[in-house]
């Protein structure tokens, strides 16, 4: 269940079913493409993740959301203009098949956006009961339901009395608080439902008390918030790097310019903010200042983001890093990434439905609340409280095959190695 039927909601769905009629390959999935190691090296017993857990097959999937604009999702396609017309028409009547239901949108929170197709409701409560109703007449189709947010950004806020627990959550929802924000009332609505959430977006939604709360009582899951596909990705590669051979970094600036409609919507300042917050906090974390105060206190780390209509969903991503090594000598890294957006949130966006899907059905863990082992897939994860959350990409994977592992049982790897030296 995807609020937000734009590019990435559309380049995923488009995707699955492409891939379910051996059309095209899910590449960029680990639950499609990744294998696991299990045992020794000697072993050589690396299993596909898809045929070690008990994932939902992509012939499972059934997808239905909610969005502003009219039409069916074939239309939203073309807007997107991500996929090739020739690969749209082979799979048109199924695009066409679906189309999104009316959101819970206000302006207030989107401020590029103008609604075409939108709820009314007396109150953000109403609003978000009639969002469980959609899911209740879902959930009678199915047998079991994820909700991801794949919507807009929305505009920076931050946490409130609201927030702080369920109670006040809920009081909030019949005072239309204006703490609480469209994405939050899907969420609850989700959690309330007993379905995961997973947040594509850096919006705030589920990282406040009420819905840690929520999200253990229902033993709803939860996670991080924020896909983690370009820029991020190649800076949790790079700042590990620098961190394990101790180089210091004094600089780093980013910039992208991107011109889909997520580019215009974080043209605007407040929604901009959001997306700047989310991706600021990643080096401090992995370079972890105050243990090398020498090489990182100094940094200075510097977020753009330009809305260039030119290049649509084709965004392109530079990073100048001044670092420096031996008796602090000066060196500089250069990175021009020229990416697609979509098309790498897509399988991000699958896999977590289907690892999410998974959480819910394993005992040991759909009672945690936040899946920290699916770190891996976001700007911000999100972590147990008085815990920092993990950034690094490495790290982050062998806590997601580690926690694969103990899901069915398996011995955990240490990468210690001894035993190939015994005897
Ligand atoms: N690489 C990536 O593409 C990437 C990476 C990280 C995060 N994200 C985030 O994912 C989100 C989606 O990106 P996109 O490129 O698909 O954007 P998009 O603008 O194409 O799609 C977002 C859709 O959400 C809809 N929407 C907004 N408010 C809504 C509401 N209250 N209810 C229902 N629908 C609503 C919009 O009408 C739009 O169709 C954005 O927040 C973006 O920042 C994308």
């Amino acid at each position: 269940m995807i609020p937000g039927m734009g590019a990435v909601a559309t380049t995923l769905i488009a995707g699955v079913e492409a891939v379910r009629r051996g059309l095209a390959k899910p590449i960029g999935s680990i639950s499609q493409m990744g294998t696991i190691r299990l045992g020794k090296r000697t072993d050589a017993n690396s299993p596909l993740i898809r045929d070690f857990v008990p994932l939902a097959t992509l012939d499972d999937l059934v997808f239905t959301g909610w969005d502003i604009f009219g039409g069916n999702l074939y239309d939203a396609a073309k807007t997107a203009q991500v996929l090739e017309r020739d690969q749209l028409e082979q799979i048109r009547p199924f695009l066409e098949s679906i189309e999104p239901m009316p959101a819970a949108f206000n302006q207030h929170y989107v401020k590029r956006l103008t609604a075409k197709k939108q709820k009314v409701g007396k109150n953000k409560c109403d609003l978000a009961n009639q969002i469980r109703n959609d899911i209740a007449e879902f959930k009678s189709k199915t047998d079991r339901q994820v909700m991801i947010w794949t919507g807009s950004t929305e505009i920076f806020l931050e946490q409130t009395a609201v927030h702080q627990s369920l109670a006040a959550f809920e009081k909030g929802l019949v005072d239309d608080d204006p703490g609480i924000a469209p994405s939050q009332l899907y969420a609850w609505a989700a959690l309330k439902e007993g379905i995961p959430f997973i947040n594509g977006a850096p919006n705030l939604t589920v990282d406040i008390p009420a819905m840690n709360e929520l999200s253990r009582k229902m033993n709803a899951p939860i996670c991080g918030k924020d896909f983690k596909t370009g820029q991020t990705l190649i800076k949790s590669v790079l700042a590990p790097a620098f961190k394990t051979r101790m180089l210091g970094v004094s600089g780093w600036y980013s910039t992208n310019i991107l011109g889909n409609r997520d580019g215009e919507v974080l043209d605007d300042p407040e929604s901009f903010k959001t997306k700047e917050e989310s991706k600021l906090g990643l080096l401090e974390m992995i370079l972890q200042p105050d243990l090398y105060p020498d090489l990182y206190k100094d940094l200075y780390h510097k977020v753009r983001i330009n809305y260039y209509p030119p290049r649509g969903d084709n965004k392109e991503g530079w990073d100048n890093i001044d670092i420096f090594g031996w008796l602090g000598y000066p060196m500089q890294l250069k990175v021009d990434f020229l990416c697609r957006d979509s098309i790498l949130a897509a399988p991000l966006a699958l896999d977590l439905c289907l690892f999410m899907d998974l959480a819910a059905r394993t005992s040991s863990l759909r009672g945690l609340g936040i899946q920290e082992w699916l770190s891996f897939y976001f700007k911000a994860p999100d972590s147990a409280k008085g815990v920092y959350p993990e950034h690094d990409l490495f790290i982050q994977s062998m806590k997601m095959k580690n926690t694969l592992r103990h899901i069915m049982g398996e011995d955990l790897i240490t990468h210690l190695g001894l035993e190939y030296y015994e005897g």
